[in-house]
């Protein structure tokens, strides 16, 4: 079995180490690509073909997980030529999932869920060709939502509003601490209820989100956008305290 590669970023870099088997080649392409991702895929080994086209035709799977900004148009330019399933796996919202279904046969949404760097993320997937892609379980665990596209890019905007607006609660809530001099004992206390690993994940969540603010930010607009039937108080609020 052939899968193609369009992006080779953390994502697919960590893909490719997990899926390891003797009946899988991965393909990519280098064209056109920044010199750190040519790096990286001179280093990982895996075979090169000139074209992300070539990537597309010779491809049983095709996996897009490039960036948000990105996947429709690559859905455009290499969705025609993929003919087996195509899996995009970009945070995307389910209005573009969508749009990219009108360029692609056999469209499967998926996301990734947990550490990206880490050797047991999972990967979630919906639409009527997921159950093609269910052999991953083998390697990475893979459950499937529904038939129905778009569903796993509502869970993924849910599980991102509701992480992004933790968040800047946390951040809203140890400045405060700070301020009465009480930071260490905040984190005691509510370690005690949460875990005990609740001080180093907050600090690494505020830091995280600190360092990305800008990025996360943009996030929150698109699920405000997204659901726009809904009131979500809450994350207007969390992208308030992104935007100080
Ligand atoms: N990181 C996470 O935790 C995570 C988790 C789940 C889902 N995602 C989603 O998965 C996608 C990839 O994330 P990532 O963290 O792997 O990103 P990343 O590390 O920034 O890597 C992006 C990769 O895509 C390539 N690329 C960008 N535009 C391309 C195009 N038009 N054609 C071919 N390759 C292109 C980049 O190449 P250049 O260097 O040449 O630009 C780079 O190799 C994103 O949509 C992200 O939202 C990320």
């Amino acid at each position: 079995m052939i899968i193609g590669l369009i992006g080779f970023g953390k994502v697919l870099q960590n893909l490719t180490k997990i899926i390891k088997s003797d009946e899988i080649t991965f393909l990519t392409s280098t064209e056109n690509r920044s010199h750190k991702t040519i790096e990286a895929i001179e280093k990982s080994g895996i075979e090169v073909k000139d074209t992300f086209k070539q990537v597309a035709i010779d491809s049983d799977i095709l996996i897009s997980a490039n960036s948000p900004k990105n996947a429709l148009e690559v859905a455009k330019n290499y969705g025609k030529f993929a003919k087996g399933i195509y899996l995009d796996l970009n945070n995307i919202s389910p209005e573009t999932t969508f749009k990219i279904s009108q360029y692609v046969d056999n469209l499967v949404d998926g996301a990734i869920i947990g550490k990206i760097d880490s050797d047991n993320p999972s990967l979630y997937i919906c639409g009527e060709q997921s159950d093609e892609l269910l052999f991953l379980d083998e390697f990475i665990q893979t459950r499937k939502i529904s038939d129905n596209l778009g569903e796993v890019a509502i869970l993924k905007l849910l599980r991102s509003s509701y992480t992004k607006s933790l968040s800047a609660l946390l951040i809203e809530t140890t400045e405060t601490a700070k301020q009465y001099g009480l930071e260490e004992e905040f984190f005691d206390i509510l370690t005690l209820t949460e875990g005990d690993d609740f001080r180093q994940k907050s600090l690494s969540r505020i830091n995280n989100t600190l360092n990305n603010s800008k990025r996360k930010s943009e996030e929150l607009e698109e699920i405000i956008e997204c659901f726009d039937k809904n009131e979500l108080i809450m994350v207007k609020a969390a992208l308030k305290k992104l935007n100080q």
